[in-house]
């Protein structure tokens, strides 16, 4: 184990970005991890999930509670609330770090641990934090060996049981950086870049920080400058540093590039700090220009244009990776998301990691940045309300500060469905995180998610907020408008429609709490929650009531925990709410999306398959999810009549439905025509014969060879004419070989009990999703996949570069 620690250890002093003044480690590579408080360790890379492995099984997260939240007021046994997997316990992680000699300060900053880290440097305590989800700082320096001494850094993790309403993954899940500086220095969490105001022919932004350091020392002065895409310096500010280090300017960008989902564009603050002219501290921020305003009059505004926000909330694990934080999965994630048109994500319920900030400035995607799930009142045994008083003020604090140079955010939450809803203590609590939001940020508004509208607007809670949001029960929304002097509101929460990817219950017919004996939805999206409502609800709300300001629907990708509506079915053990499903395929709603949010492609989608052979001469009803207003749907070449959307009928104002056809096997098709009447695209689905072969698509074929690059590859069981084999399930072996290795599969199966990390899986309606994982060597990577029952294989070769 020494040995593998000193290999470590000149790796990490390898990868060292040693720039002049400041130092910056992302400790990631060398890392020992113990479940056994130090009985056995094993060598892991941080970011780490202990958990994600398995075996699912019921006994990890047995419970027999009532869930106050789905109404519930009776105890019953639930399984698979937060995962089925072995998250709960303690957890310790220790690696080693150098400081350069000229350091003279060295933080630790975590972007979050699950949880409770108790942080110990060389022996020494040097910090904790409550709450898993959060990014905090510890300065180490006085626990620090001279320079060129390892210096032993151990992390204590604990999870209990009853702490979390769905899985929140275990261990350093996310990045550990050490920072090392001068004594005097820039403080990045105080830089705070803000743009006051925009128009096309300047944007006036502002510029304040706070140096740490600085009593006592001369001739300190701050250069600030502003840097486009391609470098050019469109804005530059130098400035004496008093001895508070408080600096404050104002800095004026010609023709401005604006910030937007749909043009993203960054800027560069590059922050240099100097002593009698000598450099002693630089750093950079990506920025945007952008401006945020909400109003009883033009609702939500981006640099001046209203907008309803087109929303989907996630949780933050990534499917079969668990919480480990991985870029290139985020990045699938928020791409299948703009494809659907969404323009924005809620971090549902929890502040969101650096990367996924990050990744959502630079490709476009806003964000309501949320904290917290409960307040003093839990809702479940064990969670965050234990931590509330002392550290809730601590939280927002480090979520404001640490991510509010980031365009993409337009909102903080500092709650959802809290409890205290309808006392005049949760109304005081609610004004009082929202003021320190804004104190921290005067520019961004203050939202969060309520369920009981009628207690809130009686106790005022509702009132307080800059942006009153409310989760589902649409049909309030104009009677809550009565009591809401802010004259709009979000829908911070909806729709939790239900629904399994390629499964079709009959007869189809809108129901809510619907339970089937295989533990699955129908992906007629017809299936809803008691709380819970159609798309359809939401859509017209935001179409006809003009003070609704946008929505954010529960949830763009399945997660683990919160089987609903089989929390009490074993084995289900992961959501049905996606719009894609845990493995990232998309379901069938993602068509019913994006038909009415991506407004620059057209989308022409038919469900379901149609390969019944035990439904021959009875009715399966097709629906067609398109943005065109008429279509024709023909059962071999034989018309099933032309229909158009019908504003006048729920059901029919946004699908287009047959409800009557009768199951022929051969070629479903449909002919959709624009709004002059006029054929403008067509889509055909077939029968499927005999499967012949697995098809492999990958999202990307050329990765990069750090180690942490992941390929998502979609297998599919097709006949030789390419269709889905739609029901097939058979068991598919995974080979990688060359420079790559087999990270995990997932086939969207709420009820699979095949852990993500064995190479091998089986089908799920004919689908599943493999993740290849880059080493550090560049070099083809091959990805073998085995049908043993059907003697088919397939191969697929990627390049890492
Ligand atoms: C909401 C809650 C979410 C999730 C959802 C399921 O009430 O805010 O966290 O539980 O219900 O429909």
């Amino acid at each position: 184990m020494k040995t593998r620690i000193a290999i470590s250890v000149f790796l990490l002093i390898c990868s060292c970005a040693y720039s002049q003044v400041r130092h910056e480690t992302l400790l990631s590579d060398a890392w020992l991890f113990s479940a056994d408080n130090g009985e056995n360790w094993q060598s892991v890379t941080v970011p780490h999930d202990w958990a994600i492995s398995g075996p699912f099984d019921k006994k990890w997260d047995l419970q027999t509670v009532a869930i106050e939240q789905n109404g519930e007021k009776v105890a019953t046994e639930k399984s698979g609330r937060s995962g089925a997997l072995p998250w709960i316990g303690a957890g310790v992680y220790k690696t080693q770090f150098f400081v350069p000699s000229s350091s003279e300060r060295t933080i630790l900053v975590f972007d979050g641990a699950m949880s409770e880290p108790q942080v110990y440097v060389n022996g020494q305590f040097v910090g904790s934090w409550a709450y898993g989800y959060n990014t905090f700082r510890l300065d180490v320096t006085s626990a620090l060996k001279g320079s060129l001494k390892p210096n032993e850094l151990e992390v204590r993790l604990n999870n209990v049981e009853e702490s979390s309403r769905w899985y929140p993954g275990a261990g350093i899940y996310r990045p550990v950086k050490v920072i090392s500086t001068n004594r005097t220095c820039i403080d990045e969490w105080s830089n705070f870049f803000r743009t006051l105001s925009v128009n096309k022919d300047e944007a006036v932004a502002q510029f304040s920080t706070k140096l740490i350091g600085c009593e006592g020392v001369e001739g300190l002065s701050l250069d600030i400058r502003v840097e486009n895409e391609n470098g050019y310096s469109v804005a530059n500010e130098h400035l004496d540093v008093p001895e508070d280090g408080q600096v404050v300017t104002s800095m004026h960008i010609r023709s401005p590039h604006l910030w937007t989902p749909e043009t993203p564009y960054l800027y560069k603050v590059i922050v240099r700090l100097f002593k009698n002219n000598d450099l002693i501290d630089e750093t950079t921020l990506k920025t945007g220009l952008r401006t945020i305003r909400v109003s009883a009059e033009k609702g939500f505004e981006l640099n001046g244009v209203s907008r309803k926000i087109k929303g989907v909330c996630l949780h933050h694990d990534l499917g079969p990776l668990g919480a480990e934080l991985n870029k290139a999965a985020l990045i699938r994630q928020i791409r299948l998301m703009k494809e659907m048109g969404a323009d924005a994500i809620r971090t549902a319920h929890n502040m969101p990691s650096q990367w996924q900030m990050e990744i959502c400035d630079s490709m476009g995607m806003m964000v309501m940045a949320e904290s917290f799930d409960m307040w003093l009142y839990p809702k479940c045994k064990n969670g965050y309300a234990r931590f509330f008083k002392e550290w809730s003020e601590k939280d927002i604090t480090n979520l404001v500060l640490a991510h509010r140079n980031h365009p993409s955010i337009i909102m903080w939450s500092i709650g959802n469905e809290i409890p205290e809803q309808w006392s005049e203590e949760g109304r005081d609590i609610a004004s009082r995180l929202q003021n320190l939001c804004h104190q921290l940020d005067p520019t961004r508004p203050v939202t969060q998610g309520m369920d009981r509208a009628e207690a809130a607007l009686k106790s005022g809670f509702a009132q307080v907020m800059d942006v009153p949001g409310f989760n589902y029960r649409v049909h309030k929304y104009p009677k809550n408008m009565e009591s809401l002097p802010q004259g709009f509101l979000l829908g911070s929460e909806t729709a939790s429609t239900v629904s399994s990817r390629g499964v079709y219950k009959f007869p189809v017919e809108v129901s809510n709490e619907k339970v089937y004996t295989d533990g699955q939805c129908s992906s007629y999206d017809t299936e809803y929650c008691s709380w819970s409502n159609l798309p359809e609800d939401d859509f017209i709300a935001q179409d006809d009531l003009p003070y609704t300001i946008g929505q954010f629907v529960w949830t763009g990708f399945d997660y683990l925990g919160e089987p609903t509506p089989y929390d009490g079915y074993w084995p289900s053990r992961s959501s049905y709410f996606g719009i894609c499903d845990l493995a990232g395929l998309p379901k069938d709603r993602y068509y019913l999306y994006r038909s009415i949010w991506n407004e620059s492609e057209h989308t022409i989608h038919l469900l379901p398959h149609w390969t019944w052979p035990d439904r021959k001469g009875k009715v399966v009803p097709v629906f067609c999810y398109t943005d065109y207003p008429e279509a024709e749907l023909f059962v071999n070449g034989k018309s099933q009549g032309r229909i158009a959307k019908n504003a006048a009928e729920k059901m029919d104002r946004y699908r287009l439905r047959w409800n009557h056809v009768v199951y022929e096997p051969g070629e479903l098709k449909v002919i959709v025509y624009d709004k002059n009447g006029q054929p403008a695209g067509e889509k055909r689905i077939l029968t499927a014969k005999k499967p012949t072969s697995l098809k492999l698509e990958a999202d990307r074929s050329l990765l990069a060879a750090d180690g942490n690059d992941i390929a998502f590859v979609t297998v599919s069981l097709v006949d030789e004419d390419g269709t889905l084999i739609p029901n097939a399930d058979d068991a598919l072996q995974f080979f990688v070989s060359g420079e790559g290795r087999f990270q995990a599969a997932c086939n969207g199966d709420a009820t699979s009990l095949e852990p993500f990390t064995l190479p091998h899986m089986k089908l799920f309606n004919g689908q599943l999703v493999v993740l290849v994982r880059t080493t550090h060597t560049p070099g083809d990577i091959t990805l073998r996949i085995e049908d043993a029952k059907r003697h088919i294989s397939a191969s697929l070769t990627l390049q890492s570069k």
